[in-house]
């Protein structure tokens, strides 16, 4: 089916955005329509906050909201909110979070909240008389920019450094500004970005001004962007206690537990095949908190497996070390997170997360956060090297099959207790659907 392009679909009003989409791509079908129509906020004003955080917005998309209580962090029990569309994360880091609550709880530090960013630009002349000049006009990048710099230096924060980086071993003509920051409760994406705009503004100005040959005054600015890459941002969780005391309800011994669990978290480090998905678990528990607090997990993410690379292979984020009968098993991870700014006092979702976390500043969520990555590979790998994952997963994933197929409650009650005792598989809950309903399987699909 040829369908038509549209110009102007953003100056259409969402009714007719709905219309549009409705008459060119569903043949006006009015359930589709409906559809869309119920998941608006029964409130308009609340919808529009919603209309208004992107562009072309004709409804919502919901994602379960969770909470994983008895984080006990640093002393101090969370509830976490976990925003999340996979079975088991919020049951797996409400289980690990109750079994080291019991244990001492998470001992989570900031080591550092330095964010950075850069302008990349080409030049052409000799490397010294780049630098010198450089040197000569470095002060007038702090001085041009104070207006934009006040009230972030009024909170603590501001501009940290400014260096000339030379790139040109890795691509000719290629330099960089490269500028640290301190942006304190915010991401500091809109902070960052904006000095560096200024920054090359400055630096071409000056060097328009310059005494220097027409040759050397010559620059290509290619881009000002902040880097998402924030390994000076850095935070670290830990849980430990003595081995004997890692009995977790199955077979194995406690000594048994650890050493095995101690090899499932090398085989992460060494290996990039599963510490690809070793780290995926580690942001099913990140993400999800990270979502619910109004924070960027796509900023989040980049950063954490490009951490995970840091040394040439990808690897673990998390570590463990048995040592004396003393079991520690930590992460550490660059988490630039903020806690004012974005959506983080206009979603009404986000206020209610940060408030029942306690309206944490950044630097408390990043410990939050760090603990919430932790306990969900520790909940991962648990299972992974007792019962397997899969017994867990699909005890959760039949709830969903369940409701694909339409269950009614007493359906649903019979349908569970079967499957106390028995592998779930998607087939077989469905052969034991159909045979309570006393329908085929060709029944379903009609
Ligand atoms: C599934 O979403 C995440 C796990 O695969 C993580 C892991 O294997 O460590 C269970």
């Amino acid at each position: 089916m040829t369908k038509n392009g549209v110009k102007g679909f953003s100056k259409l009003s969402k009714k007719a955005k709905i219309e549009w989409i409705a008459n060119e791509y569903l043949n006006g079908d009015e359930n589709c329509v409906s559809l869309l129509k119920s998941y608006w906020h029964n409130d308009p004003k609340t919808q529009k906050i919603h209309d208004e955080f992107i562009e072309n917005t004709i409804s919502n998309f919901y994602v379960p909201f969770g909470i994983a209580p008895n984080f006990l962090i640093n002393d101090e029990i969370f509830c976490l909110p976990m925003a999340i569309e996979e079975s088991s994360v919020v049951a797996a880091a409400a289980k690990s979070a109750t079994f080291w609550m019991e244990r001492g709880g998470f001992k989570a530090e900031v080591i550092s909240t330095t964010k950075i960013g850069h302008v990349h630009f080409a030049w052409y002349g000799d490397y010294s008389t780049l630098l010198s000049f450089f040197n000569t006009i470095k002060s007038k990048l702090y001085e041009g920019t104070q207006e934009l710099t006040a009230n972030m230096r009024k909170r603590g924060g501001g501009i940290k450094d400014i260096q000339l980086v030379n790139k040109t071993d890795l691509e000719p003509n290629y330099y960089q500004i490269m500028a640290k920051f301190e942006t304190c409760e915010a991401m500091g994406a809109n902070f960052i970005n904006s000095l560096l705009e200024e920054f090359s503004k400055i630096f071409q100005h000056e060097l328009e001004n310059s005494s220097l040959s027409a040759q050397d005054k010559k620059v290509v600015i290619l881009m000002c962007i902040l880097s998402n890459y924030t390994p000076e941002c850095l935070v670290r969780a830990e849980v430990s206690c003595s081995t004997e005391k890692l009995t977790e309800g199955t077979a194995l011994s406690a000594d048994e537990f650890a050493k095995k669990f101690e090899q499932a978290v090398h085989v992460a480090r060494i290996e990039p095949y599963r510490a690809t998905t070793h780290n995926k678990g580690i942001f099913n528990g990140i993400d999800a908190v990270v979502i619910a607090t109004g924070n960027d997990f796509r900023a989040i993410e980049a950063c954490g497996h490009t951490y995970a690379a840091r040394n040439g292979t990808y690897s673990s984020l998390t570590d463990v070390d048995i040592t004396d009968g003393i079991f520690r098993f930590w992460i550490e991870i660059p988490l630039a997170l903020g806690t004012i700014g974005g959506l983080t006092s206009l979603h009404p979702m986000v206020k209610f997360a940060h408030q029942l976390l306690g309206n944490p500043n950044a630097k408390q969520l990043m410990k939050i956060i760090a603990a919430a990555g932790l306990a969900q590979n520790f909940g991962a790998i648990r299972s992974l090297v007792t019962t397997g994952i899969q017994k867990g997963h699909m005890k959760m994933h039949l709830l969903n099959i369940l409701n694909q197929l339409g269950a009614n409650d007493q359906e649903r009650k019979e349908i569970k207790a079967f499957f106390e005792t028995k592998v779930v598989s998607h087939q077989a809950v469905v052969n034991k659907f159909c045979k309570l309903r006393g329908i085929t399987q060709k029944d379903l699909n009609k």
